[in-house]
């Protein structure tokens, strides 16, 4: 199947098997690149907003001591959280701060962020980051722990010890209370819409396979295109002209050699062929002509014949021994025009089979018939010359008496 494509399309077949492969590999790479740098850079900012609340409330809470009584919304906590979330109004992010044993019910943990609060609890660990989806939207969920220190326990330690108006609001008893130093009082929760981040990039996939596409293309079309000039035109010329010299035996045919690469010393070598079997047959013509005026000047009859008694030169002589024109002989086989022409047939093939024979190369006699059925006797020597693939056998005759 694959051996009977010609060679451009095998070559366009292959090189476009291949091109393809390299270039789905390295889109996908591509890819699975930008997704991982989507990613971190998405963590990474996560991680920044957190840590921007926790500076955001460090500052406050060194800084606003006595406000927050006064004024909820300055309590470092409530304060940093809001700032934070203004900041980031309008993006798709949103950050909270939750708690498993919650004050305000507006900071009460999803079904997400519970998980990783009782992970946090349970094990040490400085953040989580996990990509979920929900309704369909991909998102990263990002969560920094926050432990309580000293300055924490003054509201989240015993109710006691609680500002007043920590306790108004939140009755002895309430689960808000009693941490200890180091435990895990809640995390700051951030989570950072992918869904467009994702859509940009399956979009950059998307444009990277349509360009590479075109890109392969132009290649194949191109290289397709030089291959065909280059090589298979030259290539099919050559074969074209071989098949139109061993079809009209014209060795005169020269191509025109276009440059110094293979297909030129293919061309030259070509050209070479032709020069060389032009001279040959230059050669062997004027040897025949040689031959022809030779036996045409010869005192005795002279016939040439193939291996199958085919006569394919005669002279003067042999024609009016036989009684026939050069036309009428040409062409018949010499084995009818003797007595014992099959033993004459046997002798050249025993030529073929043995290399030698006893007719051939000897003297012998023979009665040979002419056109008319009569016999004449004659003294016979047969020569072989081998000049070509094709032996011919050369016969001497000489009329004699009895
Ligand atoms: C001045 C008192 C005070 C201090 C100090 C304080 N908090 Fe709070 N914290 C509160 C109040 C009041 C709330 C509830 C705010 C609201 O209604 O949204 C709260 C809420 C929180 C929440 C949100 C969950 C919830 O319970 O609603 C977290 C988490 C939190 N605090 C952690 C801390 C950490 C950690 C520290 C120490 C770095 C700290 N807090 C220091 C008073 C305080």
């Amino acid at each position: 199947m694959f051996s009977r494509l010609s060679v451009t399309t095998k070559f366009n077949l292959i090189s476009s098997l291949l091109l393809m492969a390299l270039f789905v590999a390295m889109a996908y790479g591509s890819y699975r690149r930008e997704q991982t740098l989507i990613l971190k850079s998405a963590i990474d900012h996560a991680r920044s907003i957190a840590h921007q609340i926790i500076e955001t409330r460090d500052y406050l809470s060194r800084s606003v001591t006595r406000e927050p009584e006064q004024n909820e919304n300055l309590i470092p906590q409530v304060a940093a959280s809001r700032i934070a979330q203004q900041l980031t109004r309008g993006s798709g992010y949103y950050v909270r701060q939750i708690s498993l044993r919650y004050r305000n019910p507006d900071n009460r943990p999803d079904s997400f962020e519970a998980a990783q609060l009782t992970h946090f609890r349970d094990a040490t660990a400085v953040e989580t980051w996990q990509v979920t989806q929900e309704k369909g939207r991909k998102s990263l969920r990002y969560l920094l722990p926050m432990m309580a220190d000293t300055s924490c326990l003054t509201c989240h330690g015993s109710f006691e010890t609680a500002p007043r108006f920590v306790q108004e609001r939140f009755p002895v008893g309430h689960f808000s209370y009693g941490y200890k130093l180091g435990e895990v009082i809640g995390a700051i929760s951030v989570s950072v819409p992918m869904e467009n981040l994702y859509r940009q990039i399956g979009a950059n996939l998307k444009g990277d396979i349509l360009s590479g596409g075109f890109v392969l293309l132009v290649f194949i079309a191109v290289s397709g295109w030089l291959i065909r000039r280059s090589i298979l035109i030259p290539v099919k010329t050559v074969a074209a002209s071989i098949a139109e010299v061993s079809r009209s035996g014209n060795f005169s045919e020269r191509l025109e050699k276009k440059g110094q690469d293979e297909i030129g010393e293919l061309i030259g070598s070509f050209n070479e062929l032709m020069a060389e079997l032009d001279r040959r047959t230059v050669q062997r013509v004027e040897s025949e002509d040689r031959y022809r005026n030779f036996i045409e000047i010869a005192q005795s009859p002279i016939v040439t014949f193939m291996a199958d008694g085919k006569i394919v030169i005669s002279n003067k002589k042999a024609e009016n021994l036989f009684g026939l024109t050069k036309q009428e002989l040409l062409g018949q086989s010499i084995f009818e025009f003797m007595e014992k022409g099959d033993e004459l047939q046997s002798a050249v093939t025993a030529y073929f089979s043995a290399g030698s024979s006893e007719l051939i190369g000897t003297t012998t006699r023979q009665k040979v018939r002419d056109v008319c059925g009569r016999l004449f006797n004659v003294e016979m020597v047969i020569s072989v010359s081998q000049s070509d693939q094709n032996p011919m056998f050369s016969a001497i005759l000489r009329a004699v008496e009895k």
